[in-house]
């Protein structure tokens, strides 16, 4: 009788498994030590919409600067949201900081999959992905990689994201009472290293004899995805102002947070028109003055994609609105997301 295909699969990890930062050697015992589940619940968060390669150094900052659920729990929304900047989709940041304080509150991760979802800020795929990999619980965890896998085993024809309860289904048949954690990793460096989305390589897969989209030919095909929609187009502007710091022999430049839980919400940046909400960009400066056109930068965002003219003016007087002088020579520890670190980039290359 051939292996099971969880028992095909833990095999190949076994051989396989990739090296990372937040991961133990396949088969390993769980360590009985609080650090642990923080340390893959971070991951897990981190690791959600975004490359190995990008959170790499983002996780060995976070642990290094908050190695506890605690730690992390004490520290400021601000520094937090800075230390983040740059990693993309800023929700998770925040929703990060209420899970850390309610988890640091009640004196630990909980163990068992329910009682991680009702968690402040923890969704499904974090629950299931911590419950497995941290305490080894048996949870189906499926992400972008194991719906590819899955959908191509299975040969699962409907379309995403209807698909996804079939998926899910489909992965509930495969995933093993023991060592859950290795198998969704396996499952997961499977997906991202062998069965690939384009051009799957097949003669390496572990489990290419019971895979029904390869006895199909064409398993690159699945899983079947909806059309794109095309991104809307939006206009905005970013404004650099600044000042002479006190001395005299420096610059200031006024940089503000932006408000609540919308877009980037929380996070440090130059103040802008609002163009989140208007298609053209139409907003009032927050300064009366001679404004410099100083250029614009584009950003894609997954539900638009921006073009920011960044306005310059130098003036003596404080903007309104609430916000802080920043010196423009340490700009780059202000923790601004992407598309204001390109504007101020623009305004520094133009000064
Ligand atoms: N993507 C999401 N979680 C992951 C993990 N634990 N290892 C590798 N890639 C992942």
């Amino acid at each position: 009788m051939t292996a099971s295909i969880s028992a095909q699969l833990l095999a190949w990890y076994d051989r396989n498994a990739r090296d990372l930062p937040w991961r133990l050697p396949p088969g390993s015992v769980l360590p009985d030590d609080p650090a642990w589940p923080y340390r893959v619940w971070l991951s897990e968060v981190m690791l959600q919409q975004t490359t190995v390669a990008a959170v790499k150094p983002y996780f060995a900052k976070f642990v290094t600067t908050w190695p506890t659920v605690e730690a992390l729990a004490a520290a400021s929304d601000d520094d937090v949201m800075a230390a983040w900047a740059g990693l993309g989709y800023y929700s998770r940041a925040r929703n990060l900081l209420k899970c850390a304080r309610a988890v640091a509150e009640r004196g630990g991760f909980p163990a068992t999959e329910a009682e991680l979802r009702a968690l402040p800020g923890l969704g499904d795929y974090t629950a299931a992905a911590v419950a497995a990999i941290a305490f080894g619980s048996r949870a189906v965890v499926v992400d972008a990689n194991v719906e590819r896998v899955v959908a191509r085993l299975f040969a699962i024809e409907e379309p995403l994201p209807k698909a996804r309860k079939a998926i899910r289904a489909a992965a509930g048949t495969i995933t093993p009472q023991e060592r859950a954690g290795d198998f969704a990793q396996a499952m997961m460096d499977l997906g991202s290293h062998v069965c690939t989305s384009r051009a799957p390589r097949c003669l390496l897969c572990p489990l290419a004899e019971t895979c029904a989209g390869r006895k199909q030919g064409e398993p690159e095909r699945l899983p079947v995805k909806p059309p794109k929609k095309a991104v809307p187009e939006r206009r905005g502007t970013a404004f650099w102002i600044t000042r002479p710091n006190s001395s005299g022999e420096g610059t200031e430049v006024w940089l503000v947070t932006r408000p609540g839980e919308g877009m980037l919400g929380g996070m440090r940046a130059l103040p802008d028109d609002g163009w989140t909400a208007r298609a053209d960009g139409s907003g009032a400066p927050p300064l009366a003055g001679e404004w410099r056109v100083l250029g614009a930068v584009r950003h894609g965002f997954t539900h638009a994609s921006l073009t920011l003219e960044v306005l310059a003016l130098e003036t003596a007087d404080t903007p309104r609105g609430e916000g802080q002088w920043w010196p423009v020579g340490t700009i780059g520890d202000a923790g601004m997301a992407t598309l204001f670190a390109k504007a101020a980039q623009l305004a520094l290359a133009a000064a």
